[in-house]
């Protein structure tokens, strides 16, 4: 369930600073707002996308510290002084194999899909023990079948 943040109560709000896409930003929250929200309704970044809201979907997948996550199970004071990356981060290049293998028709699940993709290219190492499936397994698309998703991601490790 979405719970977008507004303006934090005064009485309430505390100070966060991290580091977003390579700049220190600092916030203020509500100590119960998610890192989905603060990115997307306080800081602007609306490329990370709501699916589930419950961990399911990965339609919210952001780094941390360079590592995937769930950004609408994850409250942002946990990010104090720590690293998240976005979708609009990325190189818009990391696209263009998304877009030729017909990997994306709704675009919903698209950003996180794209998280994820980058970063199992970026550690090719995982896929001596798991399949390129088993590594997107927390990115559910209701479109395209998956077929696209595997084949674009191949052809960004220079599988195909
Ligand atoms: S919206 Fe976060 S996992 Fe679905
Ligand atoms: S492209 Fe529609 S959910 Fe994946």
């Amino acid at each position: 369930m979405s719970s977008q943040s507004a303006i934090p109560n005064p009485q309430s709000a505390i100070s966060v600073t991290f580091t977003l896409n390579g700049s220190s930003v600092t916030v203020e929250i509500d100590p119960a707002d998610r890192l989905l929200d603060t990115l997307r309704y306080r800081l602007g970044l609306t490329g990370t996308k709501e699916g589930c809201g419950e961990g399911e979907c990965g339609a919210c997948t952001v780094y941390l510290d360079g590592v995937p996550v769930n950004s609408c199970l994850i409250p942002t004071y946990q990010v104090r002084d720590r690293k998240v990356e976005t979708i609009e981060s990325l190189d818009p290049r990391a696209l263009e194999a998304f877009e030729r293998c017909g990997a994306t028709q709704c675009g919903a699940c698209t950003p996180g899909v794209v998280m994820t993709a980058w970063w199992i290219r970026g550690h090719p190492d995982l896929l001596r023990t798991h399949t390129i499936r088993e590594l997107m397994a927390g990115n559910l698309c209701r479109c395209t079948g998956y077929d696209g998703i595997v084949d674009s991601i191949k052809e960004a490790l220079g599988e195909r």
